[in-house]
This record gives structure tokens, C-alpha cells and sequence, in this order.
């Protein structure tokens, strides 16, 4: 059973956990899946790469989300084990990796019904058409490249067909009897709602050289989640601009729109609660780090905020700026912040880290014997980002 507290400073007063602990807040997962919903002219289909945990699917169907965008087949299953008993149409998986195995491709359209593919070349194609037995009630979108460096986690240079390459390629869905359509990834963490406009007219030049007709345009994630300096504009601010793009194209004006969003949706849904085992100056000791649940800091560099718990006190005023130390004994587990917290901050205490719903359980590894998986609801807001911490912020971008 998942234990429930009013706050992240009642679960600690009541647990004083050793472990780091997930903060789950379904109302927050919920009120972020219906703005999506709301706010986006078109299916909006979660990423559960971002966050696989049933509650978060959970809490995230609650809000309205019926489609879901799926890497692989443990994915597609999890969608199938939690939603199965739902009609068909309120969970409907979209494999949109490009690169599947010809048995996983097989299982998605045979055991799961998936109709839904993405694809950026032609061996994918064929793979695609022997697995499901040269099907036609397929929609298959090309996978296009996108401009780069649009984001903070540039995702080009893996996957994506090359502005020459897609024509000849959406021809060749075309060819197989499939419906067609057109996707991209304009990278994780994008700040600028320009960058989908930018994406969205370089898919109109492709569908012009292809010269066969593109019913969907899947415009991809990347939507921002809020960090500390991150300043982002709100998702309708996103989807007037993917809206106001289709609109002046010549060729997917009249396309069903989809978006993929991870991270903007979940981030705000969850904290890791964690606990400083010692201090060394300016650097804590945690017992969760880089090759935990708190990974993405390290290589993405995203300040989330951050607040100190102490049952029975309170931290003083003044601040400080620590570098956070992992469990492990590996000397890469660092998170080089600076993180600003009370200059009092002491052995003992706990931190509730915020903005942790996204790529942070998914991505945490038993390193060390270190692998936290106690998870709580929490029914408080999330933690806020204050003036303090931006200002904090903006002098350490300044003074880098
Ligand atoms: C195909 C695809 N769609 C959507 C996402 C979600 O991206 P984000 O979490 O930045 O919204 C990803 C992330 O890697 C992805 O690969």
C-alpha cells in the first residue's frame, strides 16, 4: 500500500526515512494531463519513457491521457496490464520508436493491436510490412530530422531521415497502402516555442518534395518542465505556435495533430525526498546522487528547487551554495550545482527536491547496492520556485 501524508514535512516527521523516498502528488500529474489535453488541438500522447510508475499512468489516465507513446513492448504491456480492462480507445499505444526489433514489431501489431509506428528508414519499413504481414491498417510516420540545438538535451544526430531522405520515404509508405504522417523531436527541455514552428516548416518542405498527401503531424516532446533560471513560456504558448505553423503551410494545414510530452507533463508531479549524511563544508552527503534517482542533474545541469525539512526546527535565512555528493563510492557522483540552501544545513536533515517527476526513477541504477523505490502521495503543492532562488541562479550563470 502507498502510505499518504499532507507534506513532504509530515512524512518526514513521521518516517525520518534513511532511504531516499518518492513524493508522488496525483492531483498535480491530473491537473497537468487535462491542461495538456485541453490546451492541445489534437491527441496528446504521454511519453511513458519519462515515467513508466503505474501511479503516475494512473494519475495521468485520471486526467484524460488515452494515448500513449511507447518505446518497446515492456511499455506497451505495462499500458495493456493497467488499461486493458478500459475500451480500446482510452489507451491506445503508439510504438514511435524508429529502431524495433522484427519480433517486438510482430507482438505490438499481433498481441497489442498497435497500428500506430514510427520509422526513419527504408530497412524499418520493411521490417515493419514482414512483421505484420505487409498490413494496411497501419499509420506509419517518418521520423524527420529536426533543426538542432533548439533544446536543452539535443536529441539529433540519432535518430531522424535527413530533409533529402524523408520525400523518398513517405513515398514509399505511401506505396505500402498505410496511412501516412510525419514526426520529429525537437529535443528535451526546449525553451522556444519557435523551434516547433521552425520543425513544422521544414516537415511542409518534405511533404512538398514527397508529393503524396500527409494526414498527421506528430510535433513530437520537448515541452518545458519549470526549473530554477529556466524561465519557460506556458504549453498553450507552445501550441498556438505548432497550431499557427500548420495553419500557413501548404501541405499540413488539414493534418490530425499529435504531440508526445514527458517531461512538461510529470516533473511537477513528484519530489525525491532525501537525507544529508554529512557535511563537509560546502558539500553534502546524500544518500541518493547521480547514479540515482537524481541522474538527470548531473548531465543536463537543470536546477531544480529545493527545500530543507527539519522536524522540530527551522533552518536559518542566510544561504549558501553546496556541491551535492552520492552515495556511491564513485567519485563521479557529484552534482557540481551550485545548489543554494540554508547555511545551516546539517547532517541529519532532509531535502525535498522538486520538479523530480521526469527521467529520474526511470533512469536510477543499483550501483553500489544504493536503489531507492519507497513511494508516498503526497497532498501539499509542489515545491515552489521563489525570487531568492532565481536570483541565486542568475549570479552563478553570471559569475560561471
Ligand atoms: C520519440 C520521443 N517522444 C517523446 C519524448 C519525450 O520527450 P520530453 O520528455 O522531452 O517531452 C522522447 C524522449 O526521449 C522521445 O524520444
Amino acid at each position: 500500500m502507498t502510505l499518504s501524508f499532507d507534506s513532504a514535512a509530515e512524512l518526514v516527521a513521521a518516517l525520518r526515512p534513511e532511504e531516499p523516498v518518492f513524493g508522488l502528488r496525483p492531483h498535480v500529474l491530473r491537473q497537468a494531463a487535462e491542461d495538456y489535453v485541453a490546451a492541445f488541438p489534437g491527441d496528446v500522447l504521454y511519453a511513458v519513457k519519462c515515467n513508466d510508475d503505474p501511479r503516475v499512468l494512473q494519475a495521468l489516465h485520471g486526467g484524460g491521457i488515452r494515448h500513449f507513446d511507447t518505446a518497446s513492448i515492456p511499455e506497451v504491456a505495462r499500458i495493456n496490464d493497467l488499461f486493458g480492462h478500459e475500451p480500446a480507445e482510452t489507451r491506445v499505444c503508439h510504438y514511435m520508436h524508429p529502431v524495433k526489433g522484427p519480433e517486438a514489431t510482430a507482438a505490438a501489431y499481433r498481441q497489442y493491436g498497435v497500428r500506430c509506428f514510427a520509422l526513419d528508414h527504408p530497412d524499418e519499413l520493411d521490417k515493419i510490412r514482414a512483421a505484420t504481414g505487409d498490413a494496411r491498417d497501419l499509420t506509419l510516420l517518418v521520423r524527420m530530422e529536426a533543426p538542432r540545438n533548439q533544446a536543452t538535451f539535443d536529441l539529433g544526430g540519432k535518430f531522424g531521415a535527413s530533409v533529402e531522405d524523408a520525400p523518398d520515404l513517405l513515398r514509399a509508405v505511401a506505396a505500402s497502402g498505410n496511412q501516412v504522417g510525419l514526426t520529429f523531436h525537437v529535443g528535451s527541455q526546449c525553451l522556444n516555442p519557435g523551434a516547433y514552428a521552425r520543425a513544422i516548416d521544414l516537415a511542409d518542405q518534405v511533404a512538398e518534395r514527397a508529393r503524396v498527401a500527409v494526414p498527421v503531424l506528430d510535433v513530437g516532446g520537448g515541452f518545458p518542465a519549470d526549473y530554477v533560471g529556466a524561465a519557460t513560456a506556458p504549453f498553450p504558448a507552445f501550441a498556438q505556435a505548432v497550431v499557427a505553423a500548420v495553419r500557413r503551410s501548404k501541405n499540413l494545414r488539414h493534418a490530425r495533430l499529435q504531440c508526445e510530452p514527458g517531461r512538461a507533463l510529470v516533473a511537477a508531479g513528484c519530489s525525491v525526498v532525501v537525507q544529508v549524511l554529512a557535511r563537509r563544508g560546502e558539500a553534502l552527503y546524500l544518500n541518493d546522487g547521480a547514479y540515482g534517482s537524481l541522474s538527470e542533474l548531473r548531465y543536463l545541469e537543470l536546477v531544480p528547487p529545493i527545500r530543507v525539512l527539519r522536524p522540530g526546527g527551522r533552518p536559518g535565512r542566510a544561504r549558501l551554495g553546496f556541491k551535492l555528493f552520492g552515495p556511491t563510492c564513485d567519485s563521479a557522483d557529484v552534482l557540481p550545482g551550485p545548489y543554494w540552501l540554508p547555511a545551516d544545513v546539517a547532517a541529519g536533515d532532509w531535502l525535498e527536491v522538486g520538479q523530480m517527476g521526469a527521467y529520474s526513477n526511470v533512469l536510477r541504477t543499483p550501483f553500489n547496492g544504493f536503489y531507492a523505490d519507497r513511494w508516498v502521495y503526497l497532498r501539499d503543492p509542489p515545491v515552489a520556485i521563489t525570487p531568492d532562488m532565481e536570483a541565486e541562479r542568475r549570479f552563478d550563470l553570471r559569475t560561471a
